[in-house]
């Protein structure tokens, strides 16, 4: 599959391109900076430039599946949580519906609410909104959540569950190999999952769900 992966540059998503290379898939990396090529250069992988507070629809047309793993991250305002992680990822969800783009995994995150009280609400309660577009869309969605994102390298050993509310770390390596894992496996369409790292081999966890 053509696989466009949105928020190429970030730390997880590099790691999901350095596996969708080694898969069957054929990984698109969309980047923001033309500075960012090089990298997808040596990997051999294409790349697009696109930035989603901005039409994207260039970059989704011709591809079978989104993976989206782009986030406004820490240090921005609130403002940009909600043209990022809320806005930006329905503006993709919408470009993939118009364009054909049936398959659409989502890197979530666990506790997100439309409603949350937490210390970072305006976080979880942008991705809940997103979340929730693509739920009722009629996309073929895939939601994964992952708790608190770590460097520790990846033992494939992950807990997965369809209870996306807790507390957890998940490996980065762990997250990457679940997202490029969803392709894989039809039965991952259709469901939200928190994915933290754990004793269950990952790929019997997908098979499971
Ligand atoms: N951190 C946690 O503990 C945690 C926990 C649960 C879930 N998550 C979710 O996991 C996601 C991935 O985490 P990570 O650490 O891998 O993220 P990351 O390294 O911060 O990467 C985020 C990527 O999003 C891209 N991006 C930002 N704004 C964009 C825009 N307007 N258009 C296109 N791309 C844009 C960034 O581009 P540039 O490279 O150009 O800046 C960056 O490459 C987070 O965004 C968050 O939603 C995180």
């Amino acid at each position: 599959m053509k696989v466009l992966v949105i928020g190429a540059n970030g730390n997880t998503a590099t790691r999901l391109i350095e596996r969708l290379v080694e898969s069957e898939h054929d990984p698109i990396a969309m980047i923001r900076a033309p500075a960012q090529r090089a990298k997808f250069d040596k990997l051999g992988v294409s790349t697009v430039l696109a930035d989603l507070e901005y039409p994207i629809d260039h970059a989704v047309q011709g591809c079978d599946a989104i993976i989206f793993a782009a986030g406004s991250g820490g240090k921005t305002g609130k403002d940009k949580t909600v043209l990022i992680d809320h806005i930006g990822a329905i503006r993709s969800m919408v470009a993939a519906q118009v364009h054909g783009v049936r398959r659409y995994i989502m890197l979530s995150s666990i506790n997100n609410d439309v409603n949350s009280q937490s210390p970072i609400a305006h976080y979880h309660r942008a991705k809940a909104h997103a979340d929730n577009y693509l739920i009722e869309s009629d996309l073929d969605y895939t939601i994964v959540c992952p708790g608190g994102l770590t460097d520790e390298v990846g033992t494939e050993l992950v807990s997965v569950s369809g209870k996306l509310q807790g507390k957890g770390l998940t490996s980065r390596d762990n997250l990457a190999a679940a997202l490029a894992g969803c392709l894989d496996y039809a039965g991952t369409v259709g469901q939200s999952f928190s994915l933290l790292d754990g004793d269950t081999p990952l790929a019997e966890a997908l098979t499971r769900l």
